[in-house]
C-alpha cells in the first residue's frame, strides 16, 4: 500500500488533542505536526502533551508559517475557534501551502450567507491549489444539518423540518460547558451573553442555511433567537463544575428559518446539566412524515473527534473548492487502514 496519510494538528485544544488521540489509534495515518500557541504546550513532544507514554518526534510550534512551509502532508486538521473571520487567515495559509483541511470551525460549517465574502476568497484558493476545504464536527456538521437531510432523502415532498437537541451537558468538555454559561448567575449570563464573552451555542443559523440549500429552498429569513438561560432547581454536579439552585445550569437556543411567511425549518438546542433523557429528533412533516430519535443522543465530543477523523479520506478525495457536509460523500466510520478508503473510486 502506499504512504501513511500525513496529518498536521492546528490547535491542540480539548478537540485536537482528542483528534490526535484517535488518529493514533488508526492504521495508515501519521501525525507528522502540530500548531498552538499556548505557552504551556509549544515546544513541547506531542506525546507528551497528549499524555501518551511514548515520545512522537513531532515538537508543537507556535509557527504555522514556517512548519507549513517544510512539512510534507496531506491534511490539516484545523481546531482554533468558532469564528470565521478568525479561522480563515490560518486555514489560507494551510492552502496556499497545498493542503486539504478539515476545521471544525462552526461558521465554516456554511459560510456562504454570512461570510460571503471569505467563503468566496476561500473557495477560489482551495482551487486555485487544488485542494478541498471542509467545515464539520457534530453540530454543525451533523446532527442538525447532515442528518435531517439525509432523512428527505426517502421523502416526496417536504413541508417542514424540526430538529431538536436534548444534550445532557455535564459530560461534556470544560470550554464547552463555560460556553453554555454552566455555573453562572442569571445576570452574570445575561452579561457574558450580550459582552460576547461566552457565545453559547454557534452554528444554528448554519446548519439552517445548510438544510434548506439542499432542499433547493430560499428562506426570506433566517432568525437566531437570542439563547434564553435554564436555572437550576437543585444542586447540580458536572465532571468540572458544582451548580447551585438558581444558578445556570445550560441554555436553549431557537434557530428559525422562514419562507413564504412561514417558520420551515426549527432547530432547538437545549443544553444543560439537569437534562435526564437526552436525545437528538428529527421530525420531519412531508410524504411521507418521519419521526426519528436517537435515545440518549450523541455525545457531542466523541461524535465530533470521529467525524473530523472519518471525513479524513473523503475529503482527501473530493474534489478541490470549499466544500459543506452536503457535498461531499456521505460520513462513514473509518474502522480499517485509513489508505483503503482512498481507493474507492466513486468518493
Ligand atoms: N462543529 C462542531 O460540532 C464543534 C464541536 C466541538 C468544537 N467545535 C469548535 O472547535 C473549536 C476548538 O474547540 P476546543 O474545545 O478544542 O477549544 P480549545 O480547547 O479552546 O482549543 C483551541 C486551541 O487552539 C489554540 N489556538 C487559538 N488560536 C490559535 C492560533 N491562531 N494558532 C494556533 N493555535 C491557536 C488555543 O490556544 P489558547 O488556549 O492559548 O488560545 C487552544 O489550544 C472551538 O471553536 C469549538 O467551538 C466545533
Amino acid at each position: 500500500m502506499s504512504n501513511e496519510i500525513k496529518v498536521v494538528m492546528y490547535g491542540l485544544g480539548y478537540m485536537g488533542r482528542g483528534i490526535a488521540k484517535l488518529l493514533l489509534e488508526k492504521k495508515g495515518v501519521k501525525i507528522v505536526g502540530a500548531i498552538d500557541i499556548s505557552k504551556d504546550i509549544v515546544g513541547r513532544d506531542l506525546g507528551e502533551v497528549l499524555k501518551i507514554e511514548r515520545n512522537l518526534g513531532v515538537t508543537v510550534s507556535n509557527n504555522s508559517e514556517v512548519l507549513l512551509s517544510k512539512v510534507e502532508a496531506d491534511i490539516v486538521i484545523h481546531a482554533t475557534t468558532s469564528h470565521l473571520s478568525q479561522a480563515y487567515p490560518q486555514i489560507a495559509e494551510c492552502v496556499e501551502e497545498g493542503f486539504n483541511v478539515i476545521s471544525t470551525c462552526e461558521e465554516l460549517s456554511y459560510p456562504f450567507e454570512k461570510n460571503p465574502e471569505l467563503a468566496s476568497k476561500l473557495d477560489r484558493l482551495a482551487k486555485e491549489n487544488n485542494v478541498t476545504v471542509l467545515g464539520t464536527g457534530i453540530n454543525p456538521g451533523f446532527l442538525m444539518d447532515t442528518l435531517p437531510i439525509v432523512l428527505t432523502g426517502v421523502c416526496q415532498d417536504v413541508k417542514k423540518v424540526k430538529v431538536t437537541r436534548m444534550m445532557y451537558s455535564g459530560n461534556r468538555r470544560i470550554p464547552f460547558q463555560k460556553k453554555i454559561g454552566t455555573g453562572l448567575s442569571p445576570r452574570e449570563f445575561k452579561q457574558k451573553i450580550e459582552g460576547k464573552e461566552i457565545t453559547g451555542h454557534v452554528g444554528l443559523s448554519e446548519s439552517i442555511m445548510q438544510i434548506a440549500a439542499a432542499l433547493g429552498w430560499k428562506l426570506e429569513e433566517v432568525v437566531e433567537l437570542p439563547p434564553e438561560p435554564v436555572i437550576a432547581e437543585r444542586e447540580l454536579k458536572t465532571d468540572y463544575i458544582t451548580v447551585k439552585p438558581g444558578q445556570v445550569a445550560g441554555l436553549k437556543s431557537i434557530g428559525k428559518g422562514v419562507m413564504n411567511g412561514k417558520e420551515v425549518i426549527t432547530l432547538e438546542f437545549i443544553s444543560h446539566a439537569g437534562v435526564e433523557e437526552p436525545y437528538d429528533e428529527v421530525l420531519i412533516e412531508g410524504i411521507p412524515n418521519i419521526h426519528e430519535r436517537i435515545i440518549g443522543g450523541v455525545h457531542g465530543d466523541i461524535g465530533t473527534i470521529a467525524m473530523v477523523v472519518n471525513m479524513i479520506p473523503k475529503v482527501i478525495n473530493a474534489r478541490p473548492g470549499l466544500l459543506t457536509m452536503k457535498d461531499i460523500a456521505l460520513p462513514s466510520a473509518v474502522t480499517e487502514d485509513m489508505r483503503i478508503y482512498l481507493e474507492w473510486e466513486f468518493l
